[in-house]
């Protein structure tokens, strides 16, 4: 008999993925969504493969009766908007970790053996050292990075009295196909698309470590495949390269194979654009994010297989492609 995976937040970027993914190895998956930010048409290719349930994991009871019947779980389900998390921390604080308390309840309940976490590099806040490890110190600069860091205590404490296997991962900044609209390469590609200059907000110097999301996938479900007890422990997701934003923006504009200008603005943190309707800067940017991926390399014989030029490259096709991907979302997760 097939092995099933339940998957919450399963509609999502990276979930849809790891969803096609674990159907390739041959599991059984449900996904459980509300669809707040996840969209069924990123589920398009699957969607008689697998099952859906519209749910919240805030509705426990719900949640509980559907994880019925599965033996591992991928909980992807979170609120991820910085902006939003600033100015309502409550947010974050139910979806989030609320959220997470009750998938982690509903799994002692249906004696799941396998779960997985998304965390964030958020944890870890401002870099005291890069490239960061898994032992640098968790200092959030955001609610966002509270909320996750505090699910990832409460999995130990879930871990300790119950026995449940779960791995925390700590995903850098995940890009690709199905990306939502909001961050800075998705402002970038989109804007090239558009013949608009590229705009950076300050010097370009914030060093970021960008993972592509098909070799993130690729590392969750060796987590999921793996025999070793896996305890309750914690990984870094990532490349380990660091990468400024204005190497970023040269990289997208060599793939497009265009001459568009990069543009430097002077915008204050917690100000919008000149540039950019409805865009702000980030209040508390993080000044460098780059996670060490030793871990998950020593332990799983995994490594990023896709560099980052290559990795835009496909994102570039599919949005040109699916131009009016970025033109229906209503949200902006910065
Ligand atoms: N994208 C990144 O770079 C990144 C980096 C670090 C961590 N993460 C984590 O990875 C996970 C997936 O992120 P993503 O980029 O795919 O975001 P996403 O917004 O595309 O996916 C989140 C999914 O969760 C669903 N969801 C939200 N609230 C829910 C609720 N209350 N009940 C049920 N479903 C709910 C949404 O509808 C969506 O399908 C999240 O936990 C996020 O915090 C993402």
């Amino acid at each position: 008999m097939k092995e099933r995976v339940f998957v919450t937040g399963g509609a999502g970027f990276i979930g849809s993925h790891i969803v096609e993914a674990l159907l390739q190895e041959g599991y059984e998956v449900t996904v459980y969504d509300n669809f707040s930010s996840g969209r069924r048409e990123n589920l398009n290719n699957i969607i008689n493969d697998i099952k859906i349930i519209e749910g919240d994991i805030l509705d426990y009871e719900k949640l509980k009766k559907s994880m019925k019947g599965h033996q591992y779980v991928s909980h992807q389900a979170a609120q991820l908007e910085i902006l939003r998390c600033i100015e309502d921390p409550l947010i974050d604080l139910r979806i989030n970790t609320i959220g997470t308390l009750n998938v982690l309840k509903a799994c002692v309940e249906n004696r799941i053996s396998k779960v997985i976490n998304a965390s964030s590099a958020c944890v870890y806040g401002q870099a005291q050292y890069i490239p960061q490890d898994e032992n640098h110190p968790t200092n959030p600069n955001w609610p966002y990075g509270v909320s996750k860091l505090a699910t990832e205590k409460y999995a130990n404490i879930y871990h300790e009295s119950y026995g449940v296997s779960i791995i925390n991962l700590r995903y850098s900044i995940v890009y690709g196909e199905r990306e939502w609209l909001g961050r800075v390469l998705t402002m970038f590609l989109k804007r090239i698309l558009e013949d608009k200059p590229l705009v950076i907000f300050g010097k370009g110097d914030q060093l970021r470590d960008f993972i592509y999301v098909k070799d993130l996938v690729k590392f969750h479900n060796l987590c999921f495949g793996s025999n070793k007890n896996l305890g309750n422990n914690v990984y870094n997701v990532s490349t380990g390269i660091g990468v400024s934003i204005k190497e970023l923006a040269n990289i997208v504009i060599e793939v497009s194979g265009k001459s568009t200008e990069i543009v430097f603005e002077n915008v204050k943190e917690g100000e919008f654009s000149r540039y950019m309707p409805n865009r702000k800067r980030i209040p508390a940017e993080l000044k460098r994010m780059v996670l060490d991926n030793e871990r998950a390399k020593r332990d799983f014989n995994w490594y990023p297989a896709t560099n980052l030029k290559e990795g835009i490259e496909r994102e570039l096709s599919w949005i040109a492609e699916n131009p009016s991907y970025w033109r229906q979302t209503d949200i902006i997760h910065v």
